[in-house]
């Protein structure tokens, strides 16, 4: 198709115009459930009507104003975020490289300017994901983000995620932060282990290295928690937040301890948009809902029972080796292309996405039911068991 576009996409042929709960229509009328949630960012379905309702009164107020004057809803949902994790400030940007940009920055000025050391360099992991902005796409530890845009920025080391042995290596004299996902979402939804985390974490504190979580996928309920740190024992100096944080209006969060955070000072970061009356108005009301609508435990009893119901695929095809993920953030991975199956649940009214060549990835609304997932179960089930599948896998 010829198009004023710019081709960085690879678009699979449908045109979505009307979203409602779990489910999307295409132009032609078809109604599809969306088990992508925009990739993880309309956590509470389309068109949530909680979120709607403040949106509207917002957009019959005040659309946009600068952040040189005070602007209720960055308060207030500035002051939630801080009360439902172990964070003292935050600031708001528009998407989530963004914010793993705004972190990296906080990491280096507080290194510089409250410790007062020269260290600089940020450790990240082979197959992580943090963003397509210059800094952020040499923090992502795939080459594939990176080639055509040398020189890539000074300062990124990378280890292999997951792996004990290299943690040796974590520390080096430059080294001032380590930024990790707790599960690796776009990598192939590799979640990370436990004591591994924990023993990064007792380097981190030993060589007074900060630790920077990116949940900009995990975040906002999507594993169970409101942020997934919550599972894993422990605390962060910054973690940063995006996608699910809006409802699928764009924002992004940076949220730190106050000793981290008091190296921001005036003039040392901004944005124009960041914060702006409308999407924290969706960011407030987004935060207010999975927390008044117990969102977080329907997370986890449904992703328990999703997890359970695709392991009992597994026997049904050999091709299928391994479901992975925590709340309803999920992966099959294959032998084979994941696209294949991805595109036979779409011809089935389901949409679905990869993470990677092999990994199918299930990200539904939060919102979801047992219903929902049956349906997805049952096309999942008529795919893998095809024989047309068994050929072209
Ligand atoms: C873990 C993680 N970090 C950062 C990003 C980049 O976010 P954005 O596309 O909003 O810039 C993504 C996007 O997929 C992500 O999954």
């Amino acid at each position: 198709m010829n198009s004023a576009l710019m081709n960085t996409y690879n678009r699979f042929p449908l045109t979505l115009v009307k979203g409602e709960g779990s489910y999307v229509w295409d132009d032609a009328g078809n109604k599809y459930l969306d088990f992508t949630s925009g990739i993880a960012t309309c956590n509470l379905g389309h068109v949530n009507l909680y979120v709607k309702e403040k949106v509207e009164q917002q957009l019959n107020t005040l659309w946009h104003c600068s952040n040189l004057y005070h602007i209720p809803p960055q308060e207030k949902l500035a002051s939630q975020l801080v009360n439902n994790s172990c964070f003292d400030q935050v600031f708001f940007g528009n998407s989530g490289a963004e914010a793993n940009e705004g972190a990296i920055k906080l990491a280096r000025k507080y290194t510089k300017t409250v410790k007062n050391s020269s260290a600089y360099e940020i450790v990240t992991f082979k197959q992580s994901f943090h963003g397509r902005t210059l800094a952020t796409l040499t923090a992502t530890g795939q080459s594939k983000v990176q080639i055509g845009f040398e020189p890539l920025p000074e300062g990124f080391r990378y280890l292999p995620y997951n792996d004990f042995d290299s943690l040796k290596d974590l520390f080096k004299e430059q080294t001032c932060a380590v930024m990790l996902e707790l599960i690796q979402a776009e990598g192939g939804v590799v979640v990370a282990d436990k004591e591994w985390v924990k023993e990064v974490v007792r380097i981190c504190k030993k060589n007074d290295v900060l630790l920077i979580i990116d949940e900009v996928q995990t975040g906002m309920g999507r594993t169970g928690t409101l942020f997934a740190y919550q599972q894993f024992e422990i605390e962060p100096d910054i973690i940063t937040l995006a996608k699910g944080l809006g409802s699928g209006f764009p924002i992004g969060a940076v949220l730190a301890k106050k000793e981290v955070a008091k190296a921001f000072t005036p003039g040392s970061h901004g944005s124009t948009f960041g914060g702006n009356p409308l999407a924290t108005t969706a960011g407030l009301a987004t935060i207010e809902y999975i927390t008044e609508k117990n969102i977080c435990q329907n997370v986890s009893e449904l992703g328990n029972y999703f997890k359970d119901k695709l392991h009992e695929l597994l026997p049904l095809n050999p091709i299928l080796k391994e479901v992975r993920g925590k709340g309803l953030l999920l992966g099959i991975a294959l032998e084979g292309e994941a696209i294949d199956v991805v595109n036979a649940a779409r011809q089935k009214g389901v949409l679905i996405l990869v993470a990677g060549a092999n990994v199918v990835r299930i990200l539904p609304p939060l919102t979801t039911n047992k219903d929902e997932i049956d349906h997805c179960l049952s096309v999942l089930k008529e795919i893998v068991t095809s024989s047309e599948y068994m050929v072209s896998c």
